[in-house]
């Protein structure tokens, strides 16, 4: 078999990531510089301390990713790159670094949605068996995404406001935790119970959109009160309470979609696929309810944005005689 190596840049949102991959499944370089600690400060990430963050960080991350790979520019088949969606001036380094590599060493350019790239990171875990679905949650998304076959991408679900990463990074503002708070809202909620049943948005509806809004805000409202009554609540049962409700609507939202659609796999993918409570919850179900249902979560530095992901999507789009010029552009508002 040929070796095909991409390199592949990522760069939509807060992590500037360069990797080397074989064969669009083998791993050999995934370098991700994170710009968490100087986000921190700011309580989110602002799109321009993003951009400056990839200035800076993508030429040392390709160089990087390189070495580690033990190849050279002579050695690669492509160069693969995130062109949307994300923050524009974001995705714009990657974009830019991707073509002047490109360009200069005769390499084919392969523009890559990043969402495509989330789903695709199970690639590097174990081949894909369509027809799937993939649960996408994250930060900006909270998507359910059938698809029949290689490279078709269809949204069945989608949220009507708040991604579930933002849920979660929202009330963890509101118990004063760090952003992003995903990480630790997950850890609290281990050490409480579930106490303020908070509604469970659309469940029973007939459709797979989801709605966290009215959550985020009956956590906010239930905090206030308390402190208006001068009382203190515990932060593990609150912790707990709001993601037994995230979890239950998407577990719950997501095997109905699996048994409808048939699919015999199910890949869940994005930063909030980290949470141990949504894994564990889908384990359990999927056990209990006796579904020959293969559940692919990529280990966690493939959940969240890396360039790996990335590498993966691209080739199966290399492939497909998917292919980039001098004016690819960066596209914020890139669907499937
Ligand atoms: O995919 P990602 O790294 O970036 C994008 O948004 O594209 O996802 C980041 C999100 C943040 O909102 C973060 O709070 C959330 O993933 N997250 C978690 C956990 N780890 C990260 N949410 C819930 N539980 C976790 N363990
Ligand atoms: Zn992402």
């Amino acid at each position: 078999q040929t070796r095909e190596l991409i390199l592949a840049f990522e760069s939509s949102c807060d992590e500037t990531s360069v990797a080397v991959i074989e064969n669009g499944e083998k791993i050999l370089a995934n370098v991700i510089a994170s710009q968490i600690n100087s986000q921190k400060r700011f309580g989110g990430v602002v799109p321009e301390v993003a951009s400056r963050h990839h200035v800076e960080q993508i030429t040392l991350c390709a160089e990087e990713a390189m070495t580690q790979a033990h190849v050279t520019y002579a050695d690669l088949t492509a160069v693969a790159v995130t062109y949307g969606p994300g923050l524009v001036g974001a995705l714009l380094i990657g974009v830019s670094a991707a073509k002047a590599i490109a360009f200069a060493h005769q390499l084919p350019l392969i523009p890559v949605n990043h969402m495509a790239g989330h789903v695709y990171a199970a690639r590097l875990v174990k081949p894909l068996t369509y027809p799937l679905i993939a649960l996408l949650v994250s930060g900006g998304h909270t998507e359910l995404v059938y698809m029949r076959t290689a490279g078709q991408f269809e949204i069945i679900g989608d949220t009507r406001d708040d991604a579930a990463g933002e849920a979660f990074d929202k009330v963890g503002r509101v118990l004063g935790l760090a952003y992003p708070a995903g990480g630790k809202i997950d850890h609290l909620a281990s050490q409480g119970q579930d106490s303020f049943h908070f509604p469970r948005a659309m469940i029973k509806e007939a459709n797979y959109d989801f709605s966290f809004s009215g959550l985020k805000s009956a956590f906010i409202n239930t905090v206030h009160n308390a402190q208006q009554r001068g009382e203190a609540l515990s932060h593990a049962d609150l912790a707990a309470s709001f993601q037994a409700s995230v979890i239950d609507v998407i577990v719950t939202k997501t095997l109905r979609a699996v048994k409808q659609y048939g699919v015999q796999q199910l890949i869940m993918a994005g930063g909030v696929a980290a949470n141990s409570g949504l894994r564990d919850r889908f384990r359990q179900e999927i056990a209990q309810r006796d579904l020959e249902l293969d559940f692919v979560v990529p280990p966690l530095r493939l959940c969240g944005d890396n360039g790996a992901m990335i590498g993966a999507a691209a080739h199966v789009l290399y492939a497909q005689g998917v292919r980039g010029d001098a004016h690819l552009n960066a596209d914020p508002s890139l669907s499937f």
